[in-house]
């Protein structure tokens, strides 16, 4: 079958034998059935890049549900199937009045991955509100239980990017949200003028909501519209010494400082900064609005945008000698 459907690029690479799965039973059974075959786990095909036709069996994790495991004065502990959408599960908090991921309004992909690479923006992480996953061992069907701690979150990074790396499938998330004093992230300049703009003197989780989902939408392509896998590369962090040279370079650059001997580059103001910017290239183009963000404008093929890609990585690379990286699974 075409993956297309199942890929927020877009890409139409093929799968030999694709099932989906509903439930942690159903996938159990499958894992040990189909013990020796090479396996492919598919969430919400947010942040991938498929370059070729894949092999193995496709396993698309499509578990659905949401149950309130606690709720009391202070917080409510929700656990989140793993085939739920990201966006739909943030409004669903919006309308039961649950803060913490507000900020994380309008991010493509499943609840299920988005531990995987601690999803972020506007000043939260995944891992603010992350209370503890399960996960099926592949290869064993074994369950397992990941708490925060095991999970060694970083900057888009986690366990699952790392030693576990395809050793396990996330079933369920759970989540340790605010029921009262909701703790609100508005230091982001852009989401203080866009809650400037809509009038909004003392904001409530769905104020914030609004907000990013406007920012989102003036600059990041609806993959529905257009194919993208959100950031297409992570934004470079990098010791006081090089940035020191950096600045001197180039002093009206942004950056964020992260820590005394940490400083993380914009990636987006890097790559505009070397002619990319709503460059196109056949079907295979740079985002118009934000340099960080790769597109397919319908027909690209994985093998394209990963060639796009290599030449902003050598380019900006030799310009700036700051090293960048892909943020998206190459397959
Ligand atoms: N910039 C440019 N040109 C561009 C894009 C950005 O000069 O084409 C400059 C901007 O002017 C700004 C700076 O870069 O000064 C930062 O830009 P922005 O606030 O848009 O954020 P970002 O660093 O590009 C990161 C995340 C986004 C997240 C935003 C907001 C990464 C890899 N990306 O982007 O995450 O939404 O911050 O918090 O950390 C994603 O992961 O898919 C994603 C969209």
């Amino acid at each position: 079958i075409s993956l297309k459907p199942y890929n927020t690029f877009g890409i139409d690479a093929s799968a030999k034998q694709f099932v989906s799965i509903n439930s942690e039973n159903e996938l159990k059974e499958v894992l040990t059935y189909h013990k020796e075959t090479p396996k492919f786990i598919l969430g919400g095909g947010s942040n991938m890049l498929l370059t070729q036709d894949v092999d193995k069996l496709v396993i698309h994790v499509n578990i659905k549900g949401i149950t309130t495991l606690e709720s009391n004065n202070e917080y409510a502990l929700i656990k989140v199937n793993a085939g739920e959408n990201w966006h739909e599960f943030v409004i669903w908090c919006i309308n039961h009045n649950l803060g913490g991921v507000e900020n994380l309004s309008l991010i493509p992909g499943n609840v299920g991955t988005s531990p995987v690479q601690n999803i972020g923006a506007y000043g939260v992480e995944l891992k603010d509100v992350f209370y503890s996953c399960e996960a099926l061992e592949i290869s064993t069907g074994k369950k397992r239980v990941f708490t925060k701690e095991d999970c060694e979150f970083g900057y888009r990074e986690s366990v699952f990017k790392k030693q576990e790396k395809g050793k396990f499938i996330i079933t369920n998330v759970t989540f340790k949200l605010t029921n009262t004093n909701h703790i609100l992230h508005t230091a982001y300049g852009a989401i203080q003028q866009q809650l400037a703009t809509n009038g909004v003197t003392s904001p409530t989780i769905k104020d914030i909501s609004d907000a990013v989902i406007t920012i989102r939408e003036s600059k990041l392509p609806n993959p529905k519209e257009i194919g993208n896998s959100g950031s297409f590369f992570k934004n470079p962090v990098v010791d006081k010494n090089r940035f020191t040279a950096f600045q001197k370079e180039y002093p009206n650059a942004p950056f964020y400082k992260v820590s005394e001997n940490e400083y993380k580059i914009p990636a987006g103001w890097l790559i505009e900064q070397s002619g990319f910017k709503g460059k196109r290239f056949g079907d295979a183009g740079v985002h118009k609005n934000q340099a960080l963000v790769l597109v397919n404008y319908g027909n690209a093929t994985g093998s394209e945008i990963l060639e796009l890609a290599k030449n902003i990585i050598k380019t900006v690379t030799e310009k700036f000698n700051i090293p960048i990286e892909a943020e998206v699974n190459i397959v």
